[in-house]
């Protein structure tokens, strides 16, 4: 069955309400709803007194009408007695100022009492819904984030330091702490990367980075267990947030889960835009693909307007249905809906859900009902189908956290470099995988690797055989420059990748962002096209590559910029800037064309075309991004899914409407 479902908090509503909601969600073919990961004052309202009975009655009711259940572990927000029973558990900010209650997320995760809290009441949970026929899985705390620098995260990170250097000369060695005379005699004296007045060793902010994240995979570990031990027939996930969010590797956070799940909201009321970016999140719906490299779940997806202290867009109508079909496009197996009702109190009283805070089914309502009897006709067709990409991007917390150390320039972000690159792909309607660095590369056609910045050998390897065997790789400017202590490496940059991309950069500059230096590119069989360096200048000399694009001012006018190598069976092209998007476009569009990879489709702009397969059968989604009618031409005839009907030389779509195609590959 495909799971179609809300988030639903009955705790903010009077129990007499609780059959009405449960019968307007039948009604609409909702058949799973996540509870309680915002209840622990309710599921245990004094230390070691748990009450199930009023979760009991609400799942009852849930159940009669056919709904199962996920639960969610209450730790995200403690009741205040389990604060004020360790003062010393809210979180220090990176200043070093204690937070006071008031949030949520606001625990110390290394906070031993805490922890305790925690499993105590995940562990009451477990038993008391182990064998419960409504259950079907667990959540996990909630969006799990943050950093905490008190006393207690100090010596658990110099805990964590002693396992990863056993002594303390290889991580004085690691850390190169013979500068500026930081040489640490005692564990005790290493300290975390708090507001120094300075910038802090590279080695240790990496390193403060890796052990804050390794700590939330531990919190996070100790649920889990419990959850095993107890509920062995119920899955286990977490909701990831999305592409953006960058302080824990989702990687290693992902692999003791069933499978990810994460939170989508296309128009969060934190910034008003007028058109949601459908690039942007079908990256979100990629990356936590590749997190598990397997299909997710939706646990939160925006149904109303976002909004704490601002009310942001609502969604349009027929954009929660295009918006279930982007995700289902990239991987979804479920799709569950942010909020059942708005809540009239609290911090998101203008975060809204699918009904208004009066309760009463409306627009969305109708919108949802009609989706959902969709999925209940069509949804089983996509469960577990694949996406099989022949393009893969390479994503690197190590990179992400030591550009989070060390900018390198005011106007750089790798977030936005990798986004520019993905977004280029997602233009051509080319599927893309998301993977880590040393991941598997040998069924892939083309790698892109932003900024590989930090480039331990392995990755390398994986990179150099890539290419050896055939493959086409794009890499960067800052690509190689670092080893896996944060420590520049000893060579010429791009380091481990100077081989393979056949260049070496004998120097580089940097310049402020508005300005530009002109480029002649001139990619093989193409007319040269003009096109702009910005930000980073590698000034490259060619070792085996030929330039395929030359600075046209500054002192380096006439040196190369991008370079093309043959290495193997394959090529590496090397853009020696961090360029603007109409480069990284042209670049793309060259690779892609090189390869000979293009969607089945050709629509026109503002519609994208996603695939995934169920065994031989390719099915093709269609998704007008815009708020115009929009006609889809078809070069072969194909059986449009959702509408039963056969499509021969074009499918027209209603603003933010949605096909899906199939035929016999
Ligand atoms: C996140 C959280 C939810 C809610 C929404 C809206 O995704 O998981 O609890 O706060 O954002 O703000």
């Amino acid at each position: 069955m495909f799971r179609f479902g809300v988030d639903y908090y009955p705790e903010h509503w009077p129990e007499e309400r609780w059959p009405e909601d449960a019968r307007l969600m039948a009604e609409a073919s909702i058949n799973v709803v996540r509870l309680a990961e915002f209840a622990w004052s309710f599921l245990e309202p004094q230390p070691g007194c748990f009450d199930f009975d009023w979760l009991d009655r609400a799942i009852a009711i849930l159940h009669g009408q056919g709904i199962q259940v996920v639960l969610g572990t209450p730790t995200a927000s403690a009741p205040p007695w389990v604060m004020a029973m360790f003062p010393d558990s809210y979180k220090v900010n990176e200043d070093g100022h204690r937070r006071t209650y008031g949030n949520r997320c606001e625990f110390c995760p290394t906070h031993a009492g805490y922890r305790e809290r925690g499993r105590m009441v995940t562990r009451a949970m477990a038993d008391h819904y182990a064998d419960h026929p409504a259950v079907i899985g667990w959540q996990i705390d909630n969006e799990l984030n943050g950093r905490c620098y008190c006393p207690n995260c100090q010596s658990g990170f110099q805990q964590w330091l002693q396992v990863r250097y056993a002594t303390l000369e290889k991580l004085n060695v690691t850390w190169g702490t013979a500068f500026w005379s930081h040489v640490y005699t005692d564990w005790s004296q290493v300290p975390v990367p708090v507001e120094t007045g300075g910038v802090p060793n590279p080695g240790l902010d990496l390193d403060f980075r890796r052990f804050m994240s390794d700590t939330f995979a531990g919190f996070q570990q100790e649920q889990v267990d419990i959850l095993r031990q107890l509920c062995p027939t119920h899955f286990v996930t977490h909701n990831f947030m999305s592409f953006g969010f960058d302080q824990i590797n989702y990687y290693d956070l992902a692999k003791p889960l069933d499978f990810v799940s994460w939170d989508n909201y296309p128009r969060t009321g934190w910034h008003l835009v007028k058109e949601a970016d459908h690039a942007y999140l079908a990256l979100g719906h990629d990356a936590t693909r590749g997190f598990k490299g397997k299909p997710f779940w939706v646990m939160e997806e925006q149904s109303g307007s976002g909004g704490w202290q601002t009310v942001g867009m609502t969604p349009r109508p027929g954009e929660m249905r295009l918006w279930t079909y982007q995700a289902i496009a990239h991987g979804a197996d479920a799709i569950i809906y942010f909020r059942w009702r708005t809540a009239r109190f609290g911090t998101e009283q203008y975060w809204h859900g699918v009904l208004y805070h009066h309760g009463q089914p409306g627009r969305r309502y109708d919108e949802l009902k009609s989706i959902g009897s969709e999925l209940k006709r069509a949804g089983e067709q996509f469960l577990g189908a694949e996406n099989r990409n022949q393009v893969a991007m390479i994503l690197s917390y190590d990179t992400r956290w030591a550009f989070q150390g060390q900018q390198n320039h005011a106007d750089f972000s790798y977030d936005s470099l990798f986004g520019s690159y993905y977004k280029a792909l997602h233009a051509h309607n080319i599927g893309v995988d998301i993977l880590p660095p040393g991941a598997d590369l040998s069924r892939y056609r083309l790698v892109i690797a932003p900024a590989l910045y930090i480039l331990p050998d392995e990755p390398a390897e994986r990179l150099r055989s890539f290419v050896q065997n055939g493959g086409l790789l794009i890499a960067t400017a800052r690509s190689g420059v670092k080893d896996e202590a944060n420590a520049v490496v000893d060579r010429y940059l791009p380091g481990l990748l100077a081989a393979v991309c056949g260049v070496e950069v004998e120097e580089y500059d940097v310049q402020p962002a508005d300005s530009t230096i002109p480029l002649e590119l001139a990619l093989p069989d193409r007319e040269t096209l003009s096109a702009q360096a910005r930000l980073w200048f590698d000034v490259l000399h060619t070792t085996t590559a030929q330039p395929i694009a030359t600075y046209q001012s500054g002192y380096f006018s006439g040196s190369p910029a991008i370079t093309l190598n043959r290495f193997g069976e394959g090529k590496a092209i090397y853009v020696g800037t961090l360029g603007d998007d109409a480069l990284h476009d042209a670049v793309v569009d060259w690779a892609l064309q090189s390869i000979d990879l293009h969607s089945a489709i050709h629509a026109p702009a503002g519609v994208e075309v996603a695939e995934r397969w169920q065994g031989d059968e390719r099915l093709l989604f269609l998704l007008n991004h815009t708020d115009q009618i929009v006609e889809v031409p078809v070069t072969q005839s194909y059986a449009d899914l959702l509408g039963g009907t056969t499509v021969n030389q074009s499918v027209q779509l209603p603003p933010y409407g949605v096909s899906v195609l199939h035929n016999q590959a």
